[in-house]
């Protein structure tokens, strides 16, 4: 079966390398890929949102599955786009249809299904310029941290979370009335604040039936002890040591099933992943949002786990038989440390040749941001490489992923050196 893959980052190079692993895979197309997709599959330079050009494509190669790694593609509808296109409609995409998408795309939209089917999550109400006095009342009847939220797609940073009062009246003026986040923040979410620790859920669904995939934690801050800005992820570790099968138990009973139940209800077609980011209060599992791709750098610790199949969960996704397919994982830990380019995420440099790739051993290296020049590899972005290493304990895992690092360097190289630190 010839696949194609959209998207550039490490999550779409673990995602390459898994689907690579089935022999139902005969040829595979990532677009527009980086350096290491290029090392075990075909990059294209193709837009992932120009979906005329990716039509072009899936005819002329004759592609026979679509699988989508990032939300922009999903958010702009490419699963409508096949399904209404008598020249694409018998290709499966994975990936939720457009109305799916929401769940990532507004924030408001995700919080209305999770209240309407019942599922844990903070209390909220949202605001618009026209009501933004209205916002500023709300927020004098919370406790703080005050949490705001722009409804749509700010690439990670539209969540806000403000201590103090008036600061966080001004941050909502600022999102409403001053379009801090564009137009992402025409609509915010102001939220209770949840406290406790997270974990993310992953579920591949085919709208009716699902498998839950291993749980893992990912580090969001830029600096050691979680401090710092909010970055894509420096770091993940799956499974989750503290997600016993107590609390997975509430997971699977509280959350996946009434999401995938309240889908069905909805008549809302979704056939791919949930990504589901909870907060544990308490033992009691809480929803802070829904995305609707896999994470990243959490797929470069998820897939590897995955025994089975890819491409024939992904087919039995298509064909709604996601019932009929086991799903084996690795009992092992998988864990992730994310090498990015210094200065991330703020302004940093690109292009800086990197070295060592040569030297890892016995761990996995997903390239993130990285592009070929003049047969050299050069890093391409903030994030530049997930090293993936395997442990019976995350503490072993942990330790392999640094010694590999140590093997590896480019100008201003960073990463995290206590990734799993809140761990035990
Ligand atoms: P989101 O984009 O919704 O995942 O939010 C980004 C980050 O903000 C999350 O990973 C949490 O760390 C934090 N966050 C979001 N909502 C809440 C909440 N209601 N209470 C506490 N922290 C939150
Ligand atoms: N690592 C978080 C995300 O992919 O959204």
């Amino acid at each position: 079966m010839t696949i194609l893959l959209l998207g550039s980052g490490g999550r779409e190079h673990a995602l390459a390398f898994k689907l690579l692993q089935s022999p139902l895979c005969t040829q595979l197309f990532v677009a527009p890929g980086n350096a290491g997709t290029a090392t075990i599959a075909t990059n294209i330079l193709l837009n992932p949102n120009d979906f005329d050009a990716v039509k072009a494509f899936v005819i002329q190669e004759k592609v026979e599955m679509v699988v989508v790694g990032p939300e922009d593609p999903l958010v702009l509808g490419i699963y409508d786009f096949f399904k209404k296109d008598t020249e694409l409609n018998h290709i499966p995409v994975i990936g939720p249809s457009k109305l799916g998408a929401q769940l990532e795309g507004s924030k408001e939209f995700a919080k209305e299904f999770l209240i309407k089917h019942k599922i844990p999550t903070a209390a909220y109400d949202s605001f618009t310029a026209e009501t933004v006095e209205k916002g500023c009342r709300f927020l004098e009847t919370l406790q703080p941290p005050y949490v705001l939220k722009a409804d749509g797609l700010a690439a990670g940073k539209g969540v806000l979370i403000l201590q103090d009062l008036e600061e966080a009246k001004t941050e909502l003026r600022n999102m409403l009335v001053h379009a801090k986040f564009g137009n992402a923040s025409a609509k915010v979410v102001i939220e209770e604040f949840l406290d406790g620790i997270e974990l993310s859920c992953f579920v591949l669904t085919d709208g009716k039936n699902y498998k839950i995939l291993p749980t893992a934690k990912d580090y969001k801050r830029i600096g050691e002890g979680d401090t710092g800005l909010n970055t894509g992820g420096m770091g993940a570790v799956s499974p989750v040591p503290f997600a016993d099968a107590t609390l997975l138990e509430k997971i699977e009973t509280r959350i996946v099933k009434p999401t995938i139940e309240g889908l069905q209800k909805d008549h809302i077609e979704y056939k791919g992943f949930v990504f589901i980011g909870l907060i544990n209060v308490k033992g009691e599992p809480m929803v802070i949002e829904y995305n609707v791709r896999m994470g990243d750098p959490e797929t470069e610790v998820v897939m590897p786990r995955i025994q089975s199949d890819l491409v024939a969960l992904f087919q039995a996704v298509a064909h709604q038989k996601l019932d009929e397919v086991h799903l084996e994982v690795d009992p092992r830990s998988a864990t992730t440390i994310m090498v990015v380019s210094g200065g991330y995420p703020e302004e940093y440099e690109k292009g800086k040749v990197i070295t060592g790739l040569e030297n890892i051993e016995d761990s996995l290296v997903f390239h993130a941001g990285t592009k070929l020049e003049n047969g050299k590899i050069v890093s391409n972005g903030g994030r530049v490489l997930a090293v993936t290493s395997f442990g019976d304990t995350f503490q072993e895992a942990i330790k392999k992923s640094y010694q590999n690092i140590d093997q590896l360097h480019f100008d201003k190289m960073y990463f995290r050196k206590d990734i799993g630190f809140d761990l035990t």
